[in-house]
């Protein structure tokens, strides 16, 4: 469009330039944050270049420099400014969405308004559906997700005599995508191979869309996503496979209201009782269960891959797993909520792992939307993003002792010790930690996500054993920018338990 005229494109850099160059000099107003790298235009790019490479050593640096105090990093198109001290980071979890937003954050990375539409992208009326009603079910579901997650694993990890060496990532996200597609539509869908490769498909499409999308200029976002982006194709399949059902319920719906003997309870029933307007649609049903399954998948997957490779790593952490898991179905007489509750050492061996590692590197991302002063004068500009780092979180030794050294019965002890049985559980969220996010948009999920978590986890440590070819070295970690996934191609070796 513009290329066919050289005057045109030189008008456009040179246009593009003065912009910058205002911007630089209207930042230079708020010079009060320290920098980490250079501020200069241009060569602020090398920053950037380097919090994607290497975000970890980038926010340890600026930790170590900076004791604690606010500094900022170069990102590709914004600063992103780092706050740690316990005061800031508390304004910045109770900051109002007006000011501080999280959804602005989350649309802008993963440009909701064509990956999800703009009417689905402003209306979160699922996020209390998952938080209420979800997590109020765990008690009533607890077996249903126990035989999902039995039946998976023996679909999809072999005990055998020997040891079979299994694709760990690959093999957990179809476990994780059955289980939880259990209590989001039920059976038989939850087992239906097209439903789940979807399920697990949509979640890399949206990310890649997004990320295409954020490198194309505003005016021409419509046409590179009709050109480039499967998103409306896994709608339209998951719309098919869905529409039958979501007509069967609304017929019954119309009959008996409320409630009618076998109604099920699914999150599908539950978005259906919740859902008004445009939002009772079959399709928007359709691509509301994808939104669940985009924030519920690959978060599981990956945070139990993790602590899947810790624990083929380091054997000698299976047997006090082993033998607390059989204790406590002993007592309790089989699988349940309760009994889960129970298990100390599996929930702070998953703990440990998401402290130690986790999804990421920053927590409580925020955009700015209007400018914004934190309590103590560090300024923020409207348009650029505040987070607190995992640095100044989960590896201060005011928090925890030794927080470099991996302990996977740290909180387990820790419940001994003091006795506070709430604090030092999985879901508790606290400035502490942040794998979960804190405050008002605090995972609604987590309750949900720890009950499939232990249960995968006590359900694995009394059928297998596991090992690493190569024992005590945890397969290396991936990072995108602040992003850190466990190791996507790594094997863990199974076989039938002999212990
Ligand atoms: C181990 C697994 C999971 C991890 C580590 C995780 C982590 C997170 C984090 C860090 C946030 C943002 C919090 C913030 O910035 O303050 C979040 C939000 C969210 N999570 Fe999770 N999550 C997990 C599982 C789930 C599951 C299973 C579901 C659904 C059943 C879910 C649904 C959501 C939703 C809907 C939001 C957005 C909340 C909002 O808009 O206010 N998550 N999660
Ligand atoms: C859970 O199960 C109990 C007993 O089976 C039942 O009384 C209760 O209504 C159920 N709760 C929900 C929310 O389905
Ligand atoms: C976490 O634990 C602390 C201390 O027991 C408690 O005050 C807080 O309410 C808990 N938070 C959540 C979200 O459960
Ligand atoms: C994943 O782990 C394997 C060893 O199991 C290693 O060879 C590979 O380099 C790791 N991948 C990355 C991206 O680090």
């Amino acid at each position: 469009m513009f290329a066919d005229s050289p005057t045109s494109l030189y008008a456009l850099v040179l246009l593009g330039t003065v912009v910058y160059l205002l911007n630089w000099l209207k930042g230079s107003k708020y010079k009060s944050v320290p920098a980490l790298g250079p501020t200069a235009p241009l060569l602020s790019y090398w920053g950037a270049i380097r919090f994607f490479l290497d975000a970890q050593g980038m926010l340890q640096e600026g930790q170590l420099k900076y004791g604690g105090r606010p500094f900022r990093i170069a990102t590709r198109r914004y600063w992103q400014y780092i706050v740690s001290s316990p005061k800031l980071i508390d304004e910045l979890r109770r900051a109002p969405d007006d000011e501080l937003s999280f959804l602005d954050a989350v649309n802008e990375a993963l440009e909701l308004e064509y990956t999800m539409g703009p009417a689905t992208a402003n209306n979160l009326y699922h996020v209390p559906v998952i938080r209420n009603t979800l997590t109020r079910n765990l008690g009533n579901l607890s077996s249903e997700i126990y035989d999902e997650i039995s039946n998976a694993f023996a679909d999809c990890i072999p005990a055998r005599d020997e040891w079979v060496a299994v694709p760990a990532l690959q093999s957990i996200m179809q476990i994780v995508a059955r289980t939880s597609s259990r209590i989001f539509v039920g059976l038989p869908l939850c087992r239906n191979r097209e439903f789940l490769e979807i399920s697990m498909t949509y979640t890399t499409d949206v990310v890649k869309t997004g990320l295409l999308l954020n490198m194309v200029p505003g005016p021409l976002k419509p046409i590179v996503n009709r050109l480039f982006s499967k998103v409306e194709q896994h709608i339209d399949r998951t719309h098919a496979l869905l529409r039958p059902i979501i007509e069967e319920r609304q017929r019954m719906m119309e009959q008996f209201g409320d409630d009618w003997p076998d109604k099920p309870n699914d999150m599908l029933q539950w978005l259906m009782d919740a859902a008004e307007g445009q939002e009772r649609e079959p399709r928007a049903l359709a691509l509301r269960i994808l939104i669940v399954g985009f924030a519920a998948i690959h978060t599981s997957s990956m945070s139990f891959t993790q602590a899947l490779y810790y624990l083929a790593a380091h054997p000698e952490y299976m047997q006090p797993m082993r033998d607390e898991v059989e204790a406590v179905l002993a007592a309790e007489g089989g699988w349940s909520k309760g009994a889960l509750q129970k298990m100390r050492k599996v929930d702070s061996f998953l703990k440990e792992c998401q402290r130690y590692e986790g999804l990421g590197m920053l927590f409580l991302t925020r955009k700015a939307v209007k400018d914004f002063t934190f309590s103590d004068g560090t300024f923020i500009p409207k348009g650029s993003y505040v987070s607190t780092s995992r640095a100044a979180t989960h590896g201060q030794s005011e928090y925890y002792r030794d927080p470099y050294v991996f302990d996977p019965w740290r909180f387990a002890n820790l419940r001994d010790e003091t006795g506070e049985g709430v604090k030092h559980q999985m879901v508790n969220t606290s400035i502490e930690y942040l794998p979960f996010g804190l405050g008002k948009h605090a995972c609604p999920g987590r309750f949900f996500a720890a009950n499939e978590l232990k249960s995968m986890m006590a359900h694995l440590v009394v059928t297998y054993d596991v090992a690493l070819d190569m024992p005590g070295e945890v397969p290396r970690s991936v990072h995108f920018g602040p992003i850190n996934s466990p190791n996507r191609t790594a094997k863990v070796l199974f076989r039938k338990r002999r212990g």
